[in-house]
């Protein structure tokens, strides 16, 4: 797949690297832009040194101008939360696909069979969906939906209180009402680095409440996870995101996949999407 020209991609900032984990130089792309990421935390492209950032434990980085910085989360600035960043995890899938499985709660008793749902529990309640213009952001409100095993250290069945963010197109966020804490809740955010347009490597980063479950509890945690979700992910067809409406009647389930798809192609932007023109040639 060819590097993009996609303005709209192209002025983004992306969390290229662990900033833990910056020790060698790595090769990589970025959106089908070659990229070379030095342990001195610099990031090269064609011999041109683009503008870094360090942010959430992450380096960022942007082949263009971006017209913003850097979103914030709020909770990444309270001393009493764990961070915890989980690691990359590569996809032969498009970024913008791995963004709306995260949103997805109907596929929970299906692939995260008897962690984050179980059967008879398979209909989601409704919640609210908006493009909020103010901060130009997708939000997903009063989410709910029964987990028999909500987190590492949670093996009994509960009502999870969830709320969705998506700050940015290659971004998703979910916060979650925390069970030791119910008046606060835990923020995990998806980081997704878009390699090409149909492959990408995305990291789970989580400002958690919780102090009891080990890191390694955590870790093993998110990889089940992410590994069963990204089987579901490399399997969707057409690889790309489509972003005309839904072939199938949606459902009320989808009401945040719907206005993240409205919202993408309201910013004109086509890398990762089956309207990008290269993207037919690939497919
Ligand atoms: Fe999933």
């Amino acid at each position: 797949m060819s590097a993009t020209q996609d303005p709209v991609a192209l002025n983004a900032w992306y969390a290229v690297a662990t900033l833990a984990d910056l020790y060698r130089v790595e090769e990589t792309k970025l959106l089908g832009h070659p990229i070379t990421i030095g342990p001195g935390r610099q990031v090269t492209s064609d011999a041109r040194a683009l503008p870094v950032r360090e942010k959430f434990g992450c380096l960022w980085t942007t082949l263009g101008t971006p017209g913003r910085e850097i979103f914030d989360i709020a909770e990444a600035g309270e001393p009493d939360r764990r961070f915890v960043p989980c690691g990359w995890v590569t996809l032969r899938a498009s970024g913008l696909r791995v963004v709306e499985n995260f949103l997805d709660m109907a596929h929970f008793p299906f692939v995260h069979t008897d962690i984050l749902g179980s059967e008879p529990h398979t209909e989601v309640p409704g919640y609210k969906s908006e493009i909020r213009r103010e901060v130009d952001e997708v939000w997903a409100t009063n989410c709910t939906f029964f987990q028999p095993q909500m987190t590492s250290t949670r093996p009994e069945g509960e009502f999870a209180r969830l709320t969705y963010r998506v700050p940015d197109p290659f971004v998703v966020m979910l916060y979650r009402v925390c069970p030791s804490a119910p008046e606060r809740e835990d923020a995990i955010a998806l980081f997704i680095h878009p390699i090409e347009a149909g492959l990408c490597r995305a990291q789970p980063v989580m400002y958690l409440l919780d102090q009891e479950a080990t890191r390694t509890q955590l870790l093993r945690f998110e990889q089940v996870i992410f590994l069963q979700d990204r089987i579901i992910v490399e399997n969707q067809r057409p690889l790309l995101l489509p972003l005309e409406p839904r072939a199938e009647t949606p459902t009320r389930a989808d009401s945040s996949s719907i206005a993240y798809r409205r919202w993408l192609k309201e910013k004109g932007l086509t890398f990762g999407t089956t309207a990008e023109p290269a993207a037919m040639a690939a497919e």
